[in-house]
């Protein structure tokens, strides 16, 4: 895969490309405590749904290694409350709790042995959090794959990329898969407005893998959509209720209305670990608000006037109804999504449990 590594676990250490130096800058941080992780997530260097689970699931080795007390229940317990404060860091990305919690279900399960050999199992279990990222993103990306034509150009928002997950990405997985085939794919980044993943990290991370890619700022979607230019939108989500609504980079919502409006399908490319049957509907995904900051300046320079209020949510919920299908590592879901979800997830934990 011709694209940079965004996290890597060396000699027990996390190293991070720092992505809010990106494109300019290529650099790499190393972490050691789960506080740095923690700080790493809250502040962007890590972003996107499956890095940010596959960063806290070594926050927790991290902390795992650190805590001194080496006795029931004791251990446990600081690994419950070191896990609660990392989930803080970002509230949207289901995939942040999905690995802590499983992380600390490994632990639990294993209460009793020597806390030495959970240190390891937890090593482990955050290795294969990491590993199987990249084992689902290839199965989206052949699942993505069997609903296009050679040739065909798609519009994506956000970085749902290799930047955003261990390798590949979800939405764009189907970009290197094709590429890798010899098949032609192209195209379109909305630049992103506020944080600009999109042109900074979207842009820069096909670019430089050779993909046929043309940045365009987002209000500029409705114009190439009207002018044909567009198959299909793809785009990753960070979160998918029972019924199908999705909560994704703030602009999403924006365009699945004009995917609808124009009749271009709309994919949503989803690991099974973002979706949330816990949550029955969009109305009860946290939606964080960053920072008016991330919207009056533009590399530190004021762009708007001192003091002016500002509003910034950073995600938004695409209703069900404007999604043409869910992509999967396990399959693609149509309409109804509240049962077809019911049924994929149904499996899921039968395969799981056969485990
Ligand atoms: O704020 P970010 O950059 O973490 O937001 C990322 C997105 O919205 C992505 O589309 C989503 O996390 C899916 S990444 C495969």
């Amino acid at each position: 895969l011709n694209a940079l590594i965004t996290l890597r676990w060396q000699d027990r250490q996390l190293i991070l490309l720092d992505q809010t130096r990106l494109p300019n800058h290529i650099e790499y941080l190393t972490l050691t405590t789960i506080e740095q992780v923690r700080d790493a997530i809250r502040t962007m260097v890590v972003r996107g749904a499956p890095a940010i689970g596959v960063a806290a699931g070594y926050g927790m080795v991290l902390v795992a290694n650190a805590i001194a007390d080496d006795n029931y229940p004791g251990f446990i317990q600081e690994l419950e409350s070191a896990g609660a404060d990392l989930a803080l860091a970002r509230p949207t990305a289901v995939n942040l709790a999905w690995a802590i919690n499983r992380m600390l279900g490994r632990a639990r399960a294993q209460v009793g042995t020597p806390v030495a050999l959970i240190r390891q199992l937890l090593e482990q279990e955050a290795i294969a959090i990491h590993q199987e990222d990249i084992t689902i993103n290839r199965a989206i990306g052949e699942n993505l794959l069997s609903l296009l034509q050679p040739g065909n150009t798609i519009l994506t928002h956000c970085n749902a990329g290799a930047l955003a997950t261990s390798a590949y990405g979800t939405a764009l997985s189907v970009l290197y898969l094709a590429q890798e085939r010899g098949i032609s794919l192209q195209a379109y980044a909305d630049e992103t407005r506020p944080r600009l993943q999109g042109a900074r990290l979207t842009a820069f991370e096909l670019h430089q893998a050779g993909i046929d890619v043309t940045l365009i700022s987002d209000n500029m979607a409705a114009v190439v959509m009207a002018q044909g230019k567009i198959d299909a939108v793809i785009v990753g989500c960070d979160r998918i209720a029972a019924n199908g609504d999705t909560a994704n980079k703030i602009g999403t919502y924006s365009v699945s209305i004009l995917a609808r409006h124009f009749g271009i399908p709309l994919y949503i490319a989803a690991p099974t670990p973002t979706i949330d049957t816990n949550c029955p509907s969009g109305s009860c995904i946290p939606i964080e608000e960053r920072d008016g900051e991330e919207i009056t300046r533009i590399n530190g320079e004021l762009i708007a006037p001192l003091g002016i209020k500002t509003y910034n949510p950073s995600f938004d919920v695409t209703p069900a109804e404007n999604i043409t299908a869910i992509v999967t590592e396990r399959g693609i879901i149509y309409p109804p999504f509240q049962d077809n979800i019911q049924r994929l997830m149904a499996t899921e934990l039968m395969a799981t449990e056969r485990l």
